[in-house]
């Protein structure tokens, strides 16, 4: 068999292995809200760039899929990702439009008391910090797994609710003086994120939910070509049972041994590319606990997958470090530890979204 034969089998695999995918997914419930609401979402967003200063979109994939073993679950696979990563990358991704939002806040004030300013400064500096913020703001579709974290709340305790309010007289509840501050942020931050079309929420539980999600997100986010980015922080199931041979009841644990089958999930990030958002921006992650590994095959996927940048992470030192791999770079991104609230996901975030200016500058320089 030649060399072209061979790659063509391998596509026609890839995409019987897609079909048997959707084929044999349980349809999603809520699949005409969701389409809905996704694109209300994206209209609103692709309308604000009228001034041909372009508003980008992100869709950013957090926690880990589960593989369920019953059609009526009670056991799965799960895979391990708490959600930190993409919920933390979801505020830097907005940190730079809130502070657009002050800027232009600037600006409409140098341009009404500019001539009273002397020498229009004020509206002069709003102008250029406007423009360069501008760049940087991002509307997100934050796909995220059912419990995990979530933007604005990681400074809160694990059970917010009982933990940050107490009851006093009557019906009465108030926050408590320790966690005012953390509380009032999360609330004021996250409803300024939704409330102005900017963060769209979408949970997922199953591998089945996720990537029939992700599909639906790919279709409107193709009509947006280059300023589309896929940031896919999610821990993805490698192994699933098709639900057509899963049992329907739960598994009796008589037996000694659990014979279940598990096949491959096909690799979707292929498909991303080719054919569902092939103008958007791609980056994905590869997370290995062996760091003589992790860069080599952080290259592997760069290249196989055809992403524009792989973020490599090692279990241990995730929140530390990560280094982002192209196609003709290893960048090391690290906190600053001399600030103790800093986090890997800023200078990330930062240098990833440069990298997107330069891709939608042109597309084609960077693959
Ligand atoms: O959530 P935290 O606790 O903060 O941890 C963050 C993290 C370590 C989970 C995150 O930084 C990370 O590395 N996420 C990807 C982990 C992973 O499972 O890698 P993978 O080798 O299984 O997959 C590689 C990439 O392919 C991922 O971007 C994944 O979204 C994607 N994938 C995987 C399988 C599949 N069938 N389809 C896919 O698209």
């Amino acid at each position: 068999m030649d060399a072209s034969n061979g790659s063509q089998d391998t596509e026609q695999t890839l995409d019987s292995q897609v079909k048997a995918f959707f084929d044999s997914a349980p349809p999603l419930q809520n699949r005409n809200d969701i389409i809905q609401k996704l694109n209300h979402f994206i209209q609103l967003n692709s309308l604000s760039s009228e001034n041909g200063i372009g508003k980008r979109i992100v869709c950013v994939t957090s926690g880990g899929t589960t593989a369920p073993l019953e059609q009526r679950c009670v056991r799965y696979v799960d895979n391990f990702s708490s959600g930190h990563r993409g919920a933390t990358s979801t505020e830097y991704l907005f940190l730079h439009l809130l502070l657009f939002l002050f800027l232009s806040m600037k600006l409409f004030l140098g341009y009404l008391f500019g001539d009273l300013l002397e020498g229009n400064e004020y509206y002069v500096a709003g102008y250029v910090e406007c423009r360069y913020f501008l760049k940087a703001g991002y509307a997100v579709i934050f796909l995220y797994r059912r419990g995990s974290f979530q933007p604005f709340c990681r400074s809160l305790p694990d059970d917010p609710l009982l933990e940050c309010f107490e009851a006093t007289e009557g019906l009465n509840i108030q926050v408590r003086e320790a966690y005012s501050k953390a509380v009032k942020t999360a609330i004021v931050d996250h409803h300024a994120a939704v409330d102005s079309g900017l963060l769209l929420k979408l949970p997922f539980s199953t591998i089945f939910e996720y990537l029939q999600m992700l599909q639906i997100i790919s279709k409107p986010m193709k009509d947006i070509g280059p300023r589309a980015m896929f940031y896919l922080a999610a821990a993805v199931s490698d192994f699933y049972v098709p639900w057509k041979d899963m049992v329907e009841h739960k598994i009796q644990s008589g037996s000694h041994i659990l014979d279940v089958k598990l096949v491959p999930v096909p690799k979707m990030l292929s498909v991303l590319r080719k054919d569902w958002a092939p103008l958007a921006f791609c980056i994905s992650f590869k997370l290995e606990t062996d760091s003589n590994i992790l860069l080599n095959k952080a290259r592997g996927a760069l290249e196989k997958y055809n992403m524009h940048a792989v973020v490599a992470n090692e279990l241990s030192t995730r929140k530390e470090q990560v280094v982002v791999v192209t196609i003709d770079d290893k960048i090391t991104v690290q906190r600053d530890k001399s600030k103790a609230d800093d986090d890997v996901e800023n200078p990330l975030i930062k240098l990833l979204s440069q990298r997107h200016s330069a891709y939608i500058e042109d597309p084609k320089r960077m693959r």
